[in-house]
């Protein structure tokens, strides 16, 4: 008895512990509508994963993605980032989508840097960044 009420306890205690920072793709998916005005996400075929606007670039495979590296024409600060060779991760993603300026400016270390991206995300990053790893390509091994 004394052995169950201590597992159960361990349970309780693991289990929000496991789930931090694990995004929810299926959450993620619905709070994609947020970004979808802007961003399409379509793969290397052609197919439409989301239906999306090209305000943006295609988030196709962002997660693990070289930042600035789609076929759009990015703004000079998210380019400079990009010219470091950093890569997307749910750390930085975060981050930026809660506030792309501020993000970029702190990461360029210039007050001056811009984003072309006005949004921000108040919260569930990391559901969409689990959707967007969950439909984009396999990782590589
Ligand atoms: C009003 C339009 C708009 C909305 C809404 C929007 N974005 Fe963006 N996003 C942009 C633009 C424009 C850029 C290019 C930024 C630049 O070049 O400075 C961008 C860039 C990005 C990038 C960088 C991609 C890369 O190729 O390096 C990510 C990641 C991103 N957005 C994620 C999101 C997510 C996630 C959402 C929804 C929560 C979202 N955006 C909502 C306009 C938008």
């Amino acid at each position: 008895m004394k052995h169950l009420i201590i597992a159960a306890l361990i349970g309780l205690l693991a289990g929000p512990v496991l789930a931090d920072g694990a995004g929810d793709a299926d959450k993620g998916k619905k709070a994609f509508n947020k970004c979808k005005s802007c961003h399409a996400v379509t793969d290397a075929d052609g197919n439409k994963i989301v239906k999306g606007g090209k305000t943006g670039p295609n988030l196709y495979g962002v997660a693990g993605r070289a930042i600035a590296s789609a076929d759009y024409k990015y703004g000079k600060s998210l380019s400079a980032v990009g010219e470091t060779g950093a890569v997307w991760d749910l750390a930085s993603f975060s981050a930026y989508v809660a506030d792309p300026k501020g993000w970029l400016q702190e990461t360029l270390d210039d007050t001056a840097a811009k984003s072309k991206m006005s949004f921000k995300l108040k919260k569930g990053a990391e559901d969409i960044y689990a959707f967007l790893e969950s439909v984009g390509p396999a990782p590589a091994e």
